[in-house]
């Protein structure tokens, strides 16, 4: 990987780290203190067309999913405050990539786990790690998984994020069910995705998955929605869903 970028990518993963030490959102603006007017380059202008979030320019990818203004679009401080207090618990990030949310996650949980199918993004978040002040190293594991399973072992996470990843996996009600099997009774799933409609971010829409059909997934999968929101983000649509706990009787 090209050492610039390399350093500028560390550093942008480790302000979010930083950042999330305290309760202020880590926003990042350019030197005039505006949001850059060209958007950055996505993975879709990387590899025109192509379904796979792992295709393409590594480097670019990194540079795409640590992008300075993503931080305004993204707003990872409330997306987090959805998981609700998450001290002691264990916070599965599917399809983490550069660890965007892993990291931002791994001072407020007992154990963040990066799943990720691509060995080079896994790679990456294990070098992101060694970067961490020592006490929060343990937190964190980086997990290769297998693109129909995320490879948690059985009631393994208490919360699961999963963010611009839902429509990548193929199968996807089968997906959630395994998913269920290494998540806690009464643990959350968070889905994050792009709405339909050409955005300045994000792949084409063919590759979208419309939000009324993640509902009726993550129905067909087991899961209660506990929450939708389509206005929050810019972009995206929000999807809180539970693994129902087993009824008393
Ligand atoms: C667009 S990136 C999103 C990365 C990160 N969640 C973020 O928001 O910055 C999608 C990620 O999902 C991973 N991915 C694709 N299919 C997957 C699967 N079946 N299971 C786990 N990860 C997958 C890709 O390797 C890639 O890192």
């Amino acid at each position: 990987m090209n050492r610039v970028l390399l350093f500028f990518t560390f550093s942008a993963v480790c302000a979010g780290f930083w950042a999330c030490q305290g309760d202020t959102p880590p926003v990042s603006t350019d030197s005039q203190g505006m949001t850059r007017e060209t958007p950055s380059p996505t993975y879709t202008d990387v590899e025109p067309r192509q379904p796979r979030a792992s295709a393409g320019n590594f480097e670019n990818l990194i540079a795409d999913f640590e992008s300075n203004d993503r931080v305004i679009w993204q707003k990872p401080g409330m997306v987090i405050s959805l998981l609700g207090d998450l001290e002691g618990k264990t916070v599965a990030d599917i399809g983490a990539g550069s660890g965007y949310f892993t990291f931002r996650l791994v001072p407020r949980a007992k154990k963040v786990i990066g799943v990720d199918i691509d060995p080079r993004f896994i790679n990456f978040m294990d070098s992101v790690k060694v970067r961490l002040p020592e006490q929060f190293r343990d937190r964190f594991e980086s997990r290769l998984a297998k693109p129909d399973d995320p490879m948690l072992k059985p009631n393994e996470a208490d919360a699961v994020i999963m963010v611009n990843t839902y429509g990548y996996i193929e199968n996807r009600v089968k997906y959630l069910q395994t998913l269920s099997n290494g998540m806690s009774p009464g643990g959350v799933l968070l889905i994050i995705d792009f709405k339909k409609n050409s955005l300045p971010v994000g792949p084409d829409d063919e590759f979208k998955v419309a939000l009324s059909q993640v509902e009726r997934e993550l129905k067909a999968g087991g899961f209660e929605i506990s929450k939708t929101d389509n206005e929050a983000l810019d972009y995206q649509y929000i999807v809180l869903a539970v693994k129902p706990k087993p009824s008393s009787q």
